[in-house]
C-alpha cells in the first residue's frame, strides 16, 4: 500500500504546534498532504514549519485563533490560498479548565466551550462549505475523548467532548451528499494538556507518545476510509479502539404506560443489572449502595 495516501490534498489542523496535533502534521505530510499548522504558538508552530519543509513537505503557519468565527474562517481561506483548496480538516485544538461542578466559574466553563465546541463548529463549517463549492468532498476528523463518559473534576471538558463526539454523528449525516465524511478519535499522549491527568489510584499513567494517533488519524483522512463515517475511534498508543456510539439499551413496552408502582417493580428487580460500565475509568456502577444525604443512614 502506498505511504502516500493523501498526495496533494490540502488539510489543515488546528492546535497544531505541539502534543498530538504535532504528530497528526508530521503524518500527514509524510502521506503527501500540504498542511497548515494552526496554533496560538507562533513559534512552536514556525518550527514544526521548518521541520516539515526540511523533510521535502509543504507547510503554512496559522495563528489564527480557532475560538472566534473570524479566527476559523480566515483560517479556511488561508489554507485555499496557499494550497488551491482545502480536503482534510482535523479539529485538534483544546483547552482545559478542570474544576467540579460545585467550584466552576461561568469563564471557566465559556473559555472551554469556546475552543473546543465553538472552535470546532466554526472550523468544520468554513471547511465543509468550502468543500461543497469545490464540488470535492473531503474529511473532517474530530477530537473527543473518553472523558464524555464522564470524568470527575471535568465538567467543562466532559460537556465539550461530548458535544464534539454528538456533532460528528450529526455532521456524518448532513455531509455524506456532498462526500464529506466526518469521523473523531479519542486521541492518547503525554502532552502538556495530559499532565494533570491522574488514573483511578492517583498515578499519572503510562507515557505514550503523542505522534502514535497520526497513522489512524491519516487512515481516515484517505479514501482506504471511504466507508468510514459517524464513527469515533480510541487511537494512541498501542490501542486502536471503537468507541460505541450511545444507545437505547434494554427497553421494555408496557401499552398502557408506566405507572409508578410499575416502575417501582423494574427499578427494584432487573433495571440496576443494566448499570454497566461507568465513567472514563469504565469502572463498574458505583452507587448500587445508594447516595445518601450526609449524615443519613
Ligand atoms: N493528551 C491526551 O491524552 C488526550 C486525550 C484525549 C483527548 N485529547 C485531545 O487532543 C487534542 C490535543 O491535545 P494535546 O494533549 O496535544 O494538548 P496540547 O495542549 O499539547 O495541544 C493543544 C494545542 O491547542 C492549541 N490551542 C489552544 N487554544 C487554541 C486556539 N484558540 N486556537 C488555536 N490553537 C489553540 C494550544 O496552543 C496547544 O498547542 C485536544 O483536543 C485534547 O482535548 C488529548
Amino acid at each position: 500500500m502506498s505511504a502516500r495516501l493523501l498526495e496533494g490534498r490540502p488539510a489543515v489542523v488546528t492546535g497544531a504546534a505541539g502534543g498530538i496535533g504535532r504528530g497528526h502534521v508530521t503524518h500527514l505530510a509524510a502521506a503527501g498532504a500540504p498542511v497548515v499548522i494552526n496554533d496560538i504558538n507562533e513559534a512552536a508552530a514556525a518550527a514544526l514549519a521548518e521541520q516539515v519543509r526540511a523533510s521535502g513537505g509543504k507547510a503554512l503557519v496559522s495563528t489564527h485563533d480557532i475560538g472566534t468565527r473570524a479566527g476559523a474562517e480566515a483560517l479556511v481561506q488561508a489554507c485555499i490560498a496557499e494550497f488551491g483548496s482545502i480536503r482534510i480538516m482535523v479539529n485538534n485544538a483544546g483547552n482545559l479548565r478542570d474544576r467540579t461542578l460545585l467550584k466552576m466559574t461561568d469563564e471557566e466553563l465559556d473559555s472551554v466551550l469556546t475552543v473546543h465546541v465553538k472552535g470546532t463548529f466554526w472550523c468544520t463549517q468554513a471547511a465543509a462549505r468550502a468543500m461543497v463549492e469545490q464540488g470535492s468532498g473531503g474529511a473532517v476528523v474530530n477530537t473527543t475523548s473518553g472523558a464524555h463518559f464522564g470524568s470527575f473534576g471535568q465538567t467543562a471538558y466532559a460537556a465539550a467532548k461530548g458535544a464534539i463526539a454528538s456533532m460528528t454523528y450529526t455532521w456524518a449525516m448532513e455531509l455524506a451528499r456532498h462526500g464529506i465524511r466526518v469521523n473523531a478519535i479519542g486521541p492518547l499522549g503525554t502532552t502538556a494538556m495530559s499532565k494533570t491527568y491522574r488514573d483511578a489510584d492517583g498515578n499519572p499513567g503510562q507515557e505514550f507518545d503523542p505522534a502514535m494517533n497520526g497513522p489512524a488519524l491519516v487512515y481516515l483522512c484517505s479514501d482506504e476510509a471511504s466507508n468510514v463515517s459517524g464513527q469515533v475511534f480510541g487511537t494512541g498508543g498501542q490501542r486502536l479502539s471503537h468507541m460505541v456510539q450511545p444507545h437505547y439499551g434494554k427497553t421494555l413496552v408496557k401499552q398502557d404506560g408506566w405507572d409508578i408502582e410499575a416502575i417501582r417493580q423494574h427499578f427494584q428487580t432487573h433495571m440496576p443489572g443494566e448499570f454497566g460500565a461507568f465513567g472514563i475509568l469504565g469502572q463498574p456502577y458505583p452507587f448500587h449502595g445508594g447516595v445518601k444525604a450526609p449524615g443519613a443512614q
